[in-house]
């Protein structure tokens, strides 16, 4: 008989195995699949990421152009479909309204596992632009490369060769981390034999939360309140004396510093060397990095057996905000490259994994003792 485990948060089970990603808390290092995440990021396209996830192997130019290409018709396609999605893309938070529209995508049945990741990924990147524009969507432009058109579906303006490249930097960044909560929900529906739609949306419902992929909207709003390097340290220790989480701070498997962080950092200083010399960018990184300085400071004095440092949404709300995407935009931006993980892991779970069926310890009351049935 197997040990029962009891882990309140399912930390230390190990619930599938996998070649898409390795996290390596202690030592801060991410792979994806065979490549470690600080020689892919800002060096190659969302584009390679999303086949590396699915073939195993970077793809050569012709296999890049035709994730390319075919990323370019799924987004056609769902742009298509807009006027289908009744008031979805009416609801007021954006997550919400990505999750009801990706619910309007069909299941087909027998599609090629990685065909169905790019209509899925490239219907999101769709809905997440058209419902930051409202009633004027913009039309996507197939030639162009998912991230640069993503940025111009949402700003209605050519993005610079800088900004995709940040941009691309990010989506590859996050496209893959383990088994995060909004994976393992992606994978607990498609062990149930659903589709991977459904799996999806179920997964953009986990990933919508601040403890997940909700906090670089709210890291921004904090560096915003902060306003700058010299009030970082009255802000923070007020706040945590309210007993407020700092967001971008901690991290369930992380240890040291979110590799993912640098990884960030490192796109932003890039983009920030090819903006004018008057940009916000520069200023805004430091005082994030000032705000970092403090907030782990402060954790560390509270929290000396658990190290408590900047995690991957720290930095993303800097870059993400440094690119021209408004903050109601954040999650779903992350949503639109972690799909392809999602994709990657459900194919992996149909493949390998069984029913994924936990047990729960009930802690109420032993049923009352019936009395015994009066004889007739
Ligand atoms: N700010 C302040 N305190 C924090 C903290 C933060 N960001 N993250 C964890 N802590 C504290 C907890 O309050 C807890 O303190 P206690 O033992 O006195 O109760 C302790 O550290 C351990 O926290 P725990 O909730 O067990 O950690 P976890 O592994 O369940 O949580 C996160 C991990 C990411 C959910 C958590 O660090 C967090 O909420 N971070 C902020 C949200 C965020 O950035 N999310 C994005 C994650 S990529």
């Amino acid at each position: 008989m197997s040990a029962r485990i009891e882990a309140n948060g399912l930390e230390d089970v190990v619930a599938a195995t996998t070649r898409l990603s390795d996290v390596d808390g202690e030592h801060g290092k991410l792979v994806l699949a065979g490549h470690s995440v600080e020689d892919i990021a800002g060096h190659v396209p969302f584009e390679d990421a999303l086949f590396l996830l699915f073939r195993g192997t970077l793809p050569d130019a012709a296999e890049r152009a035709s994730v390319r290409d075919a990323l370019g018709e799924a987004r056609e396609a769902a742009f298509e479909r807009l006027g289908e999605l009744g008031d979805a893309l009416a609801l007021p938070d954006a997550m919400d309204a990505l999750r009801a529209s990706v619910a309007h995508l069909g299941a087909r049945s027998g599609e090629e596992p990685l065909a169905e990741a790019i209509r899925i990924v490239g219907a999101i990147a769709v809905f997440a632009a058209a419902w930051s524009r409202g009633a004027s969507p913009v039309r996507p432009d197939a030639r162009l490369s998912h991230a640069a058109d993503y940025l111009r579906m949402v700003s209605g303006r050519a993005p610079s060769a800088a900004q995709v490249a940040a941009l691309d930097a990010y989506l590859v960044t996050v496209v893959d981390h383990g088994m995060n909560a909004s994976t393992f929900t992606a994978r607990v529906v498609a062990s149930t034999a659903s589709d991977t739609v459904s799996a999806v949306v179920a997964a953009i419902g986990a990933l919508k939360g601040k403890l997940h992929g909700g906090a670089p909207g709210p890291v921004l709003d904090m560096l915003d309140a902060i306003g700058s390097a010299d009030a970082a340290r009255d802000w923070v220790s007020q706040a945590l004396a309210r007993g407020e989480r700092i967001m971008g701070m901690g991290h369930r498997v992380y240890r040291v510093r979110d590799p993912r962080a640098f990884v960030l950092e490192r796109a932003i200083a890039g983009l920030e060397a090819a903006s004018d010399a008057g940009s916000s960018i520069g200023q805004r990184l430091r005082l994030a990095r000032a705000v970092e300085k403090e907030a782990e400071t402060q954790l560390v004095a509270r929290h000396p057996n658990r190290p408590l440092k900047a995690n991957v949404e720290f930095y993303t709300a800097v870059l993400l905000e440094a690119v021209g995407l408004p903050r109601t935009l954040f999650t779903p931006t992350f949503a639109a490259s972690r799909a392809a993980g999602w994709c990657a892991h459900v194919e992996e779970q149909r493949r390998h994994g069984r029913l994924i069926r936990p047990k729960s310890r009930y802690t109420d009351a032993a049923p009352f003792a019936a009395p015994a049935p009066a004889a007739r």
